[in-house]
């Protein structure tokens, strides 16, 4: 049974991850429209991974008696000045989401939940990949530069991301 606070906490944490989705949803659409379609791949995936993360919560939250309570997702942005700048945002946004999966596991801690923290550790994990992924895709983008055969060279290795 979970405790109210840690079940409100989870349930924001679904609509957070269901904002990462629609995030990377909206930027690979972008990045097919600008002719990119590595990046396009990469972004789908990540799309695909971040509803998974909001499954997990939702799953956990029923077995554990909750109730699920779904809200409105916020309008992510449809427009971005680079591949560099979709990369840069990118990570911002998992710096936020990391901050809030901390957060939980400060909370879980304060209130005695074992089941909440030990569930936790995955997406603490995760997080420490993700935010390493884009920071190497970041700095690469920087090295090369954003034009021409660099960026083509790196449209292609993001091409090869799979499920
Ligand atoms: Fe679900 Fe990208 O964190």
């Amino acid at each position: 049974m979970l405790k109210k606070r840690i079940e409100e906490a989870l349930n924001e944490q679904i609509n957070k991850e269901m904002y990462s989705a629609y995030l990377y949803l909206s930027m690979s659409a972008h990045s097919t429209h600008i002719g990119l379609k590595g990046f396009a791949n990469w972004f789908m995936v990540q799309y695909k991974e971040e509803v998974t993360h909001a499954m997990k919560l939702y799953e956990y939250i029923q077995d554990q008696d909750g109730q699920v309570k779904l809200t409105n997702i916020e309008q992510p942005p449809t427009e971005f000045a680079s591949p560099l700048d979709m990369f840069e945002k990118t990570l911002k946004h998992e710096e936020f989401v990391t901050k809030s999966i901390n957060d939980l596991v400060d909370l879980a801690i304060k209130e005695n939940d074992h089941a909440t923290q030990i569930f936790l550790q995955w997406f603490v994990t995760e997080q420490i990949e993700e935010e390493a992924n884009d920071k190497e895709i970041i700095s690469k983008l920087k090295l090369v530069g954003e034009k021409g055969s660099g960026l083509f060279m790196i449209d292609r290795e993001l091409a090869a991301r799979k499920e």
